[in-house]
This record gives C-alpha cells, structure tokens and sequence, in this order.
C-alpha cells in the first residue's frame, strides 16, 4: 500500500533536501498513535553541511544592520500572529497538549518575537570612565557565530522560537535540531522563519537522532554556541563533549509549590492542579511537589482530590478535555515505572496511578501522599502526571525540602503573609519564584531559566541576549601617548 503520510524534508543552504541516509522516521500523534509526518533522518554529514552552509553565511547576516534585521522578526510576529490558529493545532497534534494550552504556547512564540524585533534596536552595551586621562571606555556586543539550537518536544514552537529569533536578532546563523517527537512543529516554523531571513544558509534545519546529527553538532569545531533544553542527561553529554564551545542549558526541574497554613486554599489547588497536570505534567516548570504546612494538609488533599476527579483526558485538539496523552510509550512507562517506585517506597496513592486502556498514551492524573523527602519520587524528575504531597510544621523546614533537590527551576509559595513571601523568595534555590500561582507560565519579556542542576544561563528578557552575543570591550586613548593603566 502506498503511505499517504505527508513526508518533509531538511533545510541546508536555502534548499529542502533529503537526508544522506535516504531514511525517514515517522512524527506520532499521541493521542491515536497515527503518524503525522515523515521527517528526513539526518546524520553527521547532513549535520555537517548544515553547519557548513551556516559558517559560510554567517558573515552577511552578522553585516545587516540590526534594525534591520529586528524589522524582518517583526514581519515575522506579524505572520505568526495571523497564522497562530494553525499552528496552535499543529502542536495538539504532534505532542498532545490541549489546545488551549497550545494557543498559549504560539502567543507566547509571537510575544517573544515582538520583544525581540525591539531588540533590533537596543542590544545594548554599556559606556564607563576610564581610569585615566583622554581615554574612553565602552563594550559592545557581536554576534556568537554559527550556532547549534537542540530542542525539545513539549514546547515545540515557542522553545525553537526562542533560541531561532534571539540567535537572529543578534547576528547569528543556526542549525536547529529539534526532537524526533516533534518535527512538524519545527518543519512549520523554520519554514516560516526562512521565508523572511531570504539569506540561504542562514537558518537550517536538520532532523535525525541526537546519537548522530544531534552529536556531530555538540562535537563539530565551527559551532560557537549550543543552546539547549532538554534532558539532564544530554545536559551532562554536551557538558563533556562540547570542548571549550559556549554553552546554555536548561534541563528540567523538580518544582515545588509550598502552601502555608495562611494561604488561601482554594487558590492554591487551582495552582496545583495547573502546574501539575497542565501539559500532563511534562513541563520543566512542572509542580511534581507539593510542600503543604500540616494544619492545611487535610483541607488541601480534600479539595485538591475533589478537582482532580473532575479532569478530563482526552485529544488535545477537543476543547472540552484538560489533560492530554503522554508524548509517546517511554514517557508512558517512565511514568508507571515512578508509580511503582512511590509504591514501593510506601507513599500513599490518593488517586490515580495507571495508564488507560486502548489507543493513546494516557496517564491518569496521580497523586502521592505521605511522600518523604528522600524518596525517589520526591527528588527525581518524573515529566509525567505524578504529583508528590510532603507535609511540614513551619517554612523554615519546607524551604530547606525545596532546596534538597538537584534542580533548581522554578518554585512557588502560597500564603497571606508578606514576611513568610520574602522569606521563600530569598530563600528558595531557583530561577523562578512565584508567590499565590502556580510554578509554570513564564512571561516573555523576563527572563527564565535556573540553577544548580537545571542550569546556569537565561533565555529571554533583558539578559536573554547574553548567550547569542560576545561582550566586547573597547578602550580608545586619544591622549597621543603611551598611557598605562595601573601605573600612570
Ligand atoms: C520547559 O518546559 O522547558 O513557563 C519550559 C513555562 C513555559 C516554559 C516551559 N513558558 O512553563
């Protein structure tokens, strides 16, 4: 039978292109397991000429001035703006998140493109006094270079997004090598983007498996920059094999959101019910704990037990369901492996806790009490619908189980009390603290990333453009004598 499955190809100096491996690989829909597309599998010498293509164009688009080149991200927003229906559904699709959720993710792409079209004419240095006399002092920034972009599937358009138009408006050329469980998304975007930049070799795209495009791109000595998100454990890869390349990266998180026995209870559960089962609960920014004051703890399981019965799983693309599937089997069973760990480890199941017959990846929603701090589901990252309930006496305490994991991304306290605010907002190891709402939901124009074990660099905002550009610094002398600095 012929397949009527869509196939698409790579983007490698200007041209749609097949792979070298003459292989394809199918994008699933996760909520019926049909394909969405075939997608080139690339390796290292696709991978190779994409960064061939971009090392040779680097140097015209790092010439357009950069006014310019924030004008055509502007053209850009504009563009996504008008299509962000289309690519709202594109992502249900290929990943599964609802669409409302996905709705969001696109505005979020077109709120970082606007912000960064401004940027075109900011990207700013900074001027200073010199030490001595008749000599100024000032930095500039220069773009990084050819730049390797890795990203993940749960946020398919505004992840690539971020890293594509900041890397754009700062001078550089990229390869963009999304996951394998989402390349529509990437596919669509990349075409889009490419239609505005109109310099071939500027933006390329390769799909294929991070074991060979994904490794050749970490390894290869013409990339300045690789930016990624994604698993700690090709975190930790890059961080060994990259050599002496700059490197961001942002690698998940185990989030807790503490409730204090002054919080306003019912707020707290929709913040938790949010945060935990949004996306299905595969978001770096993910509540998977919740450290709950124990006056409250009766009070917060109730209601929160009561919600939770209350989601419905479903096809992302249908408006009435909250919860999706699960990206694809490993994340399924990943998932139902952590439950029999927790179970194991004696926590107490309130609900939930096994995957639903038939097609699609379903998880139900699950939830843990009675959940010790040194247990494996307490400190692991699960990316799956498992939240962990911990209970403690004071903030002291539940600050010092924030902090005992690894991670260290985003965080959230819920109380009444500007003291016990100040206190977590200080206190908590993380990139994010959010006070009465939920871990997840970073806005454009702040920046987002974290510490520890997360990570150390930050992607939007003002020093979102950190990582795609070099800091110079220059000193001009005009004194018309050898001037020198410390001894004079
Ligand atoms: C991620 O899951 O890698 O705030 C990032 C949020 C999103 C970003 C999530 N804007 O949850």
């Amino acid at each position: 039978m012929v397949s009527m499955v869509k196939e698409f190809k790579m983007l490698i100096n200007g041209k749609w292109c097949g792979a070298a491996s003459g292989k394809t690989f199918a994008s699933i829909n996760p909520f019926d397991e049909k394909p969405v597309g075939l997608f080139q599998q690339g390796n290292e010498m696709d991978a190779r000429k994409a960064v061939q293509a971009a090392k040779n164009a680097f140097m015209k688009w790092s010439e357009v001035p950069a006014p310019k080149r924030g004008e055509i991200l502007f053209d850009i927003a504009n563009e996504l703006k008008d299509r962000k229906q289309e690519f709202a559904e594109l992502i249900s699709l290929e990943m599964g998140k609802p669409i409302i959720e996905s709705m969001g993710e696109v505005q979020e792409a077109i709120d970082l493109a606007y912000y960064l079209a401004g940027e075109g004419r900011r990207l700013f240095g900074h001027t200073t006094k010199s030490e001595l006399k008749d000599k100024i002092a000032f930095t500039v920034r220069l773009p990084v270079g050819v730049c390797a972009l890795i990203t993940p599937w749960n946020f398919p358009i505004s992840i690539p997004a971020i890293k594509m138009l900041t890397a754009l408006v700062c001078g550089n050329s990229f390869v963009l090598k999304p996951s394998s469980d989402a390349p529509l998304c990437a596919t669509r975007l990349v075409e889009l983007i490419e239609k505005h930049v109109k310099l071939p070799g500027v933006v390329n795209l390769v799909t294929g498996p991070g074991g060979t495009a994904g490794r050749e791109l970490i390894t290869n000595e013409d990339i300045r920059l690789i930016a990624f998100t994604g698993s700690i454990e090709t975190g930790a890869f890059i961080r060994q094999n990259a050599g002496l390349k700059k490197i961001g990266l942002e690698l998940g998180g185990k989030n807790a959101i503490i409730v204090m026995d002054d919080a306003d209870i019912d707020l707290a559960v929709d913040g938790i019910l949010w945060g935990a089962f949004g996306t299905t609960g595969q978001r770096c920014t993910a509540c998977s704990r919740v450290i709950v004051h124990e006056k409250v703890k009766k009070e917060l399981e109730e209601k929160l037990l009561k919600r939770v019965k209350q989601l419905r799983l479903g096809n992302g693309l249908d408006r009435k369901i909250n919860v999706g599937p699960l990206v694809n089997e490993s994340a399924l069973k990943k998932t139902e492996n952590y439950v029999r760990i927790g179970l194991k480890e004696k926590a107490r199941l309130l609900i939930g806790g096994k995957r639903l017959k038939g097609k699609g990846f379903f998880f139900e929603p699950t939830v843990f009490s009675n959940v010790k701090p040194g247990m494996r589901i307490a400190r692991e990252e699960i990316f799956g619908p498992v939240l962990s309930i911990i209970s403690v006496k004071n903030l002291d305490e539940a600050i010092r189980i924030a902090n005992s994991v690894k991670y260290g991304l985003s965080s959230a306290i819920y109380t009444e009390s500007i003291a016990n605010a100040f206190k977590a907002i200080e206190a908590i190891e993380a990139g994010l603290t959010y006070v009465n709402s939920s871990t997840t939901g970073s806005e454009a124009h702040l920046p987002f990333g974290g510490v520890k074990a997360t990570g150390s660099t930050r992607e939007q905002g003002i020093i979102g453009i950190d990582e795609f550009t070099e800091i110079k610094t220059v000193y001009i002398d005009y004194s018309g004598k050898l001037q020198k600095a410390q001894i004079d």
